[in-house]
């Protein structure tokens, strides 16, 4: 036992420390809450981490006791035919059997209490944004619903919301389930190929930058399949989504126009979309903003020219397996398309 104790206290050591780094400010947290849903996920987790450590302390607490009181005997077990003490064990069993019940329907209700709010939470918010979301091998396919078709807004990995509203986001998968799931902002739901009725919301309640990852395995780049949702001011958000309806610049030097030519007479334009030149690819994400982006290939690697060049000339590097082919384009053509796409913003 006096081995036990120091070996007890490192691992209470060890957890509390754990818990500190989770609970530390972080993107990718789901304790660092910065929307509601994520917060009633978070409470009930505190709920269920200090209930089930107090029991735990108990037990251990109890099972030293009796060790305690059997150390020194050398005797075989004997019930003590003490009337006395049965009826104090009896006692002692009911009122543990008892606790157990109460603790165990406690955390059930809890449970399910959260359930249902986050169930309901932002439902019913007029002033929701509505997204749908489309899960590829790997990447995100992000369309901003609206009314009106011309003010439907398409892009890809990153998600823009404003603080402070609900983002109904549906989910759908082209090939193999994947699942969203932003820990900051909310658990997780899957996006299922031929099933689009998967909604998950979300309730952003502070302003920043949260990774997401796909939570379901879905092939050989699973890992790599991230998005950043950033929250936004109402202002940022209106003006983001306004950038977004634009078309793309027009290029204004000799190099872009280059690089713009190079885009449409290569294999880019089979694949990607860049609205108003005449791209209208569908199988790999829209490029008409991909330089306002802060990543590429799903959050794998940083936006830069540098990332981007060694992107187009060989995918298959930074993320084997990845659908987009490399692209055998001579170091000029390269060059000019970089210039081009680093005018998309
Ligand atoms: Cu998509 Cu894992």
């Amino acid at each position: 036992m006096m081995v036990a104790a120091p070996a007890g206290r490192a691992l209470l050591a060890a957890g509390v420390l754990a818990v500190a780094g989770c609970a530390g400010n972080g993107s990718q947290s789901a304790l660092d809450t910065a929307g509601s849903h994520a917060d009633r996920i978070a409470s009930l987790w505190w709920v269920f981490l200090w209930v089930c450590a107090a029991v735990y302390v108990v037990v251990i607490a109890a099972l030293l006791y009796g060790v305690w009181r059997r150390s020194g005997r050398g005797e075989a077990v004997v019930v003590d035919p003490d009337p006395a003490s049965e009826a104090t064990r009896r006692t002692v069993v009911s009122t543990a059997v008892g606790l157990t019940i109460v603790v165990v329907v406690a955390l059930t209700a809890a449970s399910y209490l959260t359930d249902r709010a986050l169930a309901t939470d932002g439902a019913d918010d007029p002033s929701a944004v509505r997204i749908k979301l489309t899960g590829h091998q790997w990447w995100w396919q992000v369309v901003y619903d609206d009314p009106v078709a011309a003010r439907q807004v398409t892009t890809a990995n990153e998600i823009h919301i404003p603080v402070g509203r609900a983002a109904i986001i549906q989910l759908q998968s082209s090939d193999v389930i994947h699942s969203f799931w932003v820990p900051n902002l909310n658990g997780k739901q899957d996006l299922i190929p031929g099933r689009n009725t998967n909604t998950i919301r979300v309730r952003p309640e502070r302003i920043g930058t949260f990774r997401g990852q796909c939570a379901e395995f879905c092939g050989a780049q699973h890992a790599n399949m991230a998005m950043l949702v950033h929250v936004d001011s109402a202002d940022d958000f209106d003006k983001w989504r306004d950038g977004q309806l634009a078309s793309a610049a027009e290029p204004a030097d000799d190099e872009s126009r280059r690089g713009r030519d190079v885009f449409l007479s290569s294999s880019c334009v089979l694949c990607h979309t860049v609205r108003g030149i005449g791209a209208g690819g569908r199988a790999g994400p829209d490029l008409t903003h991909v330089a306002s982006r802060e990543t590429l290939a799903a959050a794998t690697i940083p936006n830069t020219t540098g990332h981007l060049a060694a992107w187009i000339a060989d995918p298959q590097r930074i993320k084997e397996g990845v659908h987009m082919p490399s692209n055998g384009l001579d170091p000029e053509d390269l060059q000019a398309l970089l210039a081009y796409l680093r005018t998309l913003e």
